[in-house]
């Protein structure tokens, strides 16, 4: 049987799950592949380090030029997370010949395209699954599976911490700082969740599903991007109110050649698949041409689901070494130039706005007006009065460019129509 040396790098998590799965499934894994598959070195930061797996001490090393230069090793499996170090050893192992396995969607997502190129030229795989919703194999789908469609949009749940936050918010009445603390002490939420809670780990998803779904590369500082930070509680129930749920979601959606994305809490109506979604689950929503409405659900982090991804693309790997499989299997999809796609990032949207108004004669005709001065047509308003002097008032406008929303509130403010705009959400339309 055909030997497959692979080189984990980190032992984190994930490291620990890869290698959990490696060592459960030997027998089946080498069934599938065709190939006797053994980590032969394992990098980490303390070889001495207490463990709670059972790995033999002298695979384990502090050195990963012994494992980028081993010449028997085929594969690197980077799980080390962040940019730059990662970088560099997927770079080295590339131009070393090594295929390359990694669950890391910052890096992909900053440098994908130069290192598939790299990895073409110098005929090894680099395969991601991993790298965006965990355990959802929605990369392989798009690049295998679905391949033959031309993909018109992509919405996802791709942060796994913020879908509990939320969700805690909608079902348990909590706060933003209170479901963000439950999080954290169920390990759902890093001790520091800036990158989760900000949006940019769903940018850098969204990055990378939009690499494989359009064959376009938007840089991840480019993605409209808002996070969760400042959503009330009190929004999350008016918006139930109208029959909405709130997610965060990564959406990219092509119409007639123009691509807008953005990553931004959502309100999605309860009748929508991704609505019930909840707690530290994933979904992909995406349409095709040919099949049309797909979703994919699952779990989008952990070291059991994302092993299972990174598991699938050693086996991938190991299947088309010695093989002419290199040259048949796709290391990324068409490239698309801007002349095909336009990349136009925000675009029209449905909005939410939630004004506190004086409960006087004529305050929400004047707002009404205002939005109608711009063109901007209203779907829906509620107005909660308990006898206040100042009353939430939710208006849910019809879709319009935010250049539009922004001068009719302008108009709104100016003039001193409402006491407050105290939030300003999107819908999903
Ligand atoms: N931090 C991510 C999440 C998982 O909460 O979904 C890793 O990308």
């Amino acid at each position: 049987m055909k030997q497959v040396n692979v080189g984990l790098l980190g032992l984190g998590n994930v490291g620990k799950g890869t290698y959990t799965i490696l060592t459960k499934h030997a027998d089946k894994i080498s069934g599938m592949s065709g190939s006797q598959i053994d980590v032969k070195k394992i990098l980490v930061s303390d070889v001495n380090k207490k463990r709670d797996i059972d790995v033999p001490k002298e695979i384990l090393t502090t050195d990963a030029e012994s494992i980028l230069c081993d010449p028997d090793i085929d594969v690197i499996v980077e799980l080390i997370g962040g940019i730059d170090t990662a970088y560099f050893y997927i770079k080295q192992a590339i131009l070393r010949g090594k295929h390359v396995v990694t669950a890391n969607k910052a890096v992909i997502a900053t440098h994908g395209p130069e290192l598939m190129d790299l990895a073409k030229k110098n005929r090894v795989l680099l395969l991601h699954e991993a790298s965006v919703a965990g355990g959802i194999p929605i990369i392989t789908a798009m690049l295998k599976p679905l391949a033959g469609n031309e993909f018109t949009e992509i919405i996802g749940i791709v942060n796994g911490t913020t879908n509990y936050i939320l969700t805690q918010m909608t079902e348990n009445n909590m706060e933003y700082d209170t479901a963000l603390r439950l999080a954290q002490e169920k390990g759902f939420a890093e001790a520091d969740p800036t990158s989760d809670v900000e949006g940019e780990d769903a940018a850098y998803k969204l990055c990378i599903l939009m690499l494989i779904a359009f064959g376009v590369y938007v840089d991840p500082k480019d993605i409209p991007c808002e996070g969760i930070t400042k959503i009330a509680k009190a929004d999350i129930d008016f918006a139930s109110q109208f029959g909405y749920k709130l997610k965060l979601l990564a959406g990219a959606k092509n119409t007639n050649g123009r691509l807008k994305y953005y990553v931004s809490p959502t309100l999605v109506a309860e009748s929508h698949p991704l609505a019930s979604v909840n707690n530290e689950f994933n979904a992909l929503f995406v349409k095709g041409d040919a099949v049309g409405e797909l979703m994919f659900y699952g779990k989008g982090a952990g070291p059991m689901p994302t092993g299972s991804a990174v598991v699938g693309d050693i086996i991938s790997v190991a299947k088309c070494i010695g093989t002419d499989l290199l040259d048949v299997t796709p290391a990324q999809p068409y490239p698309v130039t801007e002349d095909d796609l336009e990349l136009i990032g925000e675009s029209k949207s449905m909005f939410y706005i939630n004004f506190l108004v004086g409960d006087e004669p004529g305050s929400l005709g004047k707002v009404s007006t205002a939005f109608g001065n711009h063109g901007i047509s209203i779907q829906s308003v509620m107005q909660r009065s308990q006898g206040e002097a100042a009353v939430p008032v939710i208006y849910i406008l019809h879709e319009t460019k935010r250049k539009q929303l922004d001068e009719a509130l302008k108009e709104i403010t100016d003039n001193n129509f409402v006491q407050e705009i105290t939030s300003i959400l999107r819908v999903l339309s």
